[in-house]
């Protein structure tokens, strides 16, 4: 499973720069408000996806002022020891893996898998199929590294279709598309379903343990298209609708997760606390399907944890964690609300980090 063990820091939000060691599996960071805690996460995110999950726009992490914003991990996973670096200077991400220089960020993001759980984590769910997608999506990246060259082919072939019927271009130079739409469509689709199968299986027993309230959710995909019908057919007979309006309607980009309770939308029926802890444990799921699948377990993430949960949720969840058997790193504004043994416990102060 994946460990992190030390992490140097420098121009990440109001933290000092620092360089600290991590022991063990479970770790307690608390500060006041605006101390610095949501930043420290945010830089292990940003180490790892390239994309903090706060924000859309880099340039917002980087201490003002700070000429560039380093981000240095070492990390133990089933493959050895692992040193990660991150740095951003005028608008330049450079990437390195132990010692050289890394071509994407794919290629730390193997190394380094993370799951974070946020007060936004929330959206994952409510925030309608983009988040839906991203999330089956990350899950599919890892369960079968394939996925990510198919997902580009397809990218890549709906751009250039969507560019076609934006210049209103002849009928021939649109489906020339189709053929290589096609194929990176179905690997994208026989991925995700696969995916998403052994997900459900996994997410069902952490879902009852964290709320009866979700023992009875469903999880459902949904391909993007009737998938009773041959996408080419589709494709070929919406291609007037389409022209009209630029943008390719049926495909896998429209794909979507669907939680289903007693024949409802989950998300219509859950409380917002339920909902809550309904992201939260699709989230262990994944964590530990890919623990079950893989023998590498992400590194669990978790802002603000206490926050919305009531005292028996979260007891619930902090007996769940230590048996998902990854490192976990958790946030509090008080230490005394998250009651967890054998665990590392670090301070922020005003952005400095008393370990
Ligand atoms: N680019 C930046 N440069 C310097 N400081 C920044 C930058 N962006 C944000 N800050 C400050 O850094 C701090 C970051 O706070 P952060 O969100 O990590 O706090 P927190 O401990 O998670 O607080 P809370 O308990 O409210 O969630 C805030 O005080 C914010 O004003
Ligand atoms: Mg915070």
């Amino acid at each position: 499973m994946a460990r992190l063990q030390r992490l140097v820091f420098n121009g990440l939000r109001n933290l000092a720069p620092l360089d600290c060691r991590i022991d063990g599996d479970a770790l307690l960071i608390t500060g006041n408000n605006g101390s610095g805690k949501t930043a420290l996460l945010e830089g292990i995110a940003l180490l790892s996806s390239g994309r903090s999950f706060r924000e859309n726009r880099l340039q917002r992490c980087q201490q003002w002022q700070a000429p560039q914003l380093t981000l240095y991990a070492e990390i133990e996973n089933r493959l050895g020891h692992q040193r990660l670096g991150w740095q951003r200077e005028k608008q330049q991400t450079t990437l390195r893996l132990n010692g050289e220089n890394a071509a994407n960020q794919a290629m730390l993001a193997q190394q380094l898998p993370v799951q974070v759980f946020s007060p936004e984590s929330q959206d994952l769910l409510t925030q309608g199929p983009n988040e839906r997608r991203r999330f089956m999506d990350w899950g599919a990246f890892y369960h079968e590294p394939s996925f990510l060259n198919a997902w580009r082919h397809y990218q890549h072939a709906l751009k250039q279709r969507n560019h076609a019927l934006r210049q209103q271009r002849p009928s021939a130079e649109i489906t020339l598309w189709h053929k290589p739409l096609l194929e990176a469509a179905l690997q994208v689709h026989d991925i995700r379903l696969r995916y998403l199968n052994a997900l459900a299986k996994t997410a069902q027993p952490i879902m009852s343990q964290v709320s009866d309230s979700l023992a009875q959710i469903e999880l459902a995909y949904h391909a993007g298209w009737d998938s009773e019908q041959d996408l080419l057919s589709l494709w070929q007979n919406q291609l007037p609708h389409d022209r009209q309006l630029g943008y390719t309607q049926a495909g896998p980009h429209r794909a979507d997760l669907k939680l289903r309770l007693h024949e409802r939308d989950a998300l219509s029926v859950l409380s917002r606390g339920q909902q809550k802890l309904l992201a939260l444990s699709l989230l262990l799921a994944q964590s530990q399907h890919l623990r079950l699948a893989l023998a590498e377990t992400p590194i669990l993430l978790l802002d603000d944890l206490a926050a919305e949960l009531d005292q028996e949720h979260q007891q619930r969840v902090l007996t769940l964690l230590p048996q998902l058997g990854a490192q976990t790193i958790l946030t509090a504004t008080q230490s005394n609300r998250l009651i967890m043994p054998t665990t590392q416990h670090w301070q922020l102060v005003n952005g400095t980090l008393i370990t």
